[in-house]
């Protein structure tokens, strides 16, 4: 028969629990004190599962999540908490727990279901579902145990309507975890909407976030949805939240608070139960500090935290990651000597994931044929960087492109040179004519990503690529030439 360990000090709450599970067939023991608790005879009695108040008078409830997993590593534990304790909630997750319920319970079907979910899954099934969701939105999760508490904590968190912070430096994975959380929510079937707080000036971003009412500015032809209209049954994502304005972060705030807002020009007060993420590579406490960012505003965002590791710090996920942007290239063959992999793992890859991505493109688009051997001697660049890199800060942007977009074509080019300085023969017109090909390719790529932001909105996107429509037509058209 399935035990479960009810520990909570409202003797109402413990009787209530009691009896909903009592009835479902579980059995229930009910402790309401810590002294209670310790009366427990652990070694002859087996709990499948435990809800634990998080506040109690004699004691803390991560104590007794933590005493519960160490004498019964088995046990699901489900936590129980007030808003105001939410974050203790879910650093409870990161000690073991599995899953957290809000006081006081409005949705009792929520709550079994909660409880029967758990107790009938086993770890394994919940390890693959994981995996599934990640290859679903095309993330790697590996070997590295940090990595793997993080997506265990994403997953945890998934389903439940808190805002998520997620730190990391620039090409760690940031938008990519986002995603996942969205996919792993109940929200998936639903609009994921991203913005760049960065890429778009204050007024623009007030009026893509708010929606505009028309003749709101010049320009105000028609009223405009904003995005927490947009996406208010799904999930809207603050990328570089630290770039926001201090008058967006006011207007971020008052929204988070209320759930309202008002699209600009507008009167009439709007309802939104879009579910938010934000991603930043600064340290958002630090830019708190120096008065750069709201205090309130950091607390609202940062309810959860993910913190992805940078590439370098999970080293052993790269030949799988290679394997994994290897895939994007069907028919080509590439191999890695011992030594490539090895010279791979000890560059400490500033740009992190994207940079490793953007490598393999390279790699295969200097290809000369199908089949390539890479070995210590085709990775030059890996051989002086990994000696001469520093730790990257937060503001350095310098390796990827569109923050430095001079120096990235600088490295492209020294990394082109010393790729052929390596080879007897090169076909020159065949690497300008691969180099023509990857031009276009690179167009229809930042068109599309474009056309992602604006929602599919042609003009918006052709003035912020500051092409013309025609240009941007042709750009597409020739996208589906080549398909
Ligand atoms: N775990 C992963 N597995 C596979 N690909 C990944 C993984 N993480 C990131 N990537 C790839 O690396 C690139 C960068 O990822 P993403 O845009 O999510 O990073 P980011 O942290 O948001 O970067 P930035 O701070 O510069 O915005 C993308 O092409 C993404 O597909
Ligand atoms: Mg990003």
């Amino acid at each position: 028969m399935t035990s479960i360990l009810i520990i909570d000090d409202e003797v109402e709450v413990g009787n209530f629990l009691s009896h909903l599970f009592t009835s479902k067939g579980y059995k229930v023991r009910v402790v309401n004190s810590k002294k209670e608790f310790d009366a427990i005879d652990f070694d002859h009695h087996q709990f499948q599962g435990a809800m634990i108040d998080l506040k109690l008078p004699d004691a803390n409830g991560l104590a007794l999540l933590k005493h519960v997993k160490r004498r019964q590593p088995h046990c699901k534990v489900i936590i129980m908490t007030g808003y105001s304790t939410i974050k203790t909630a879910v650093e409870a997750m990161k000690l073991g727990a599995s899953d957290y319920i809000e006081k006081p319970f409005d949705d009792i079907d929520l709550l079994e279901k909660q409880v029967d979910d758990l107790l009938v899954a086993n770890g394994t099934s919940n390890e693959q579902r994981i995996l599934d969701l990640a290859t679903n939105v095309g993330l790697i999760v590996g070997h590295n145990e940090a990595m793997r508490q993080v997506i265990q904590t994403a997953y945890k968190v998934a389903g439940k309507h808190v805002n998520v912070l997620i730190g990391g430096e620039t090409g760690t994975g940031k938008e990519v975890f986002a995603r996942f959380i969205h996919q792993a929510s109940q929200r998936c079937y639903e609009s994921f909407i991203g913005v760049n707080c960065g890429a778009l000036s204050e007024s623009l971003l007030e009026s893509e976030l708010f929606g505009h009412e028309k003749g709101a500015f010049t320009g105000a032809t028609q009223k405009r949805k904003g995005l927490f209209e947009i996406a208010s049954k799904g999930t809207l994502f603050l990328d570089e939240i630290a770039e926001a304005s201090t008058s967006i972060q006011v207007k971020l705030l008052r929204v988070l608070e209320t759930r309202e807002f008002m699209r600009v020009g507008g009167e009439q007060p709007l309802h939104t139960n879009a579910r938010l993420l934000a991603a930043t590579n600064e340290d958002l406490q630090e830019a708190v500090q120096q008065k750069k960012f709201r205090e309130d505003l950091f607390y609202r965002l940062n309810v959860v935290h993910l913190e992805i590791p940078p590439l370098r710090d999970r080293k052993e996920d790269i030949p799988l990651l290679i394997e994994h942007f290897l895939k994007r290239y069907p028919s080509m063959e590439v191999s890695f000597s011992d030594g490539a992999l090895e010279m791979l793992q000890s560059y400490e890859w500033p740009g992190n994931i994207r940079e490793l991505s953007n490598y393999i493109t390279r790699i295969v688009t200097f290809a000369d044929s199908g089949h390539v051997n890479i070995t210590a001697d085709h990775l030059p660049f890996a051989k002086q960087r990994s000696v001469t890199l520093k730790k990257r800060t937060a503001n350095d942007h310098t390796e990827t492109p569109g923050t430095g977009m001079d120096n990235f074509i600088e490295k492209w080019r020294d990394d082109a040179l010393s790729f052929y300085s390596k080879k007897e023969v090169i076909n020159l017109e065949e690497v300008l004519a691969q180099l023509k090909q990857l031009e276009s390719q690179l167009g229809k790529a930042l068109v599309l990503q474009t056309l992602e932001t604006t929602h599919g909105n042609r003009k918006e996107a052709a003035k912020r690529l500051q092409i013309s429509m025609r240009k941007l037509r042709y750009l597409l058209n020739e996208k589906r030439n080549t398909e």
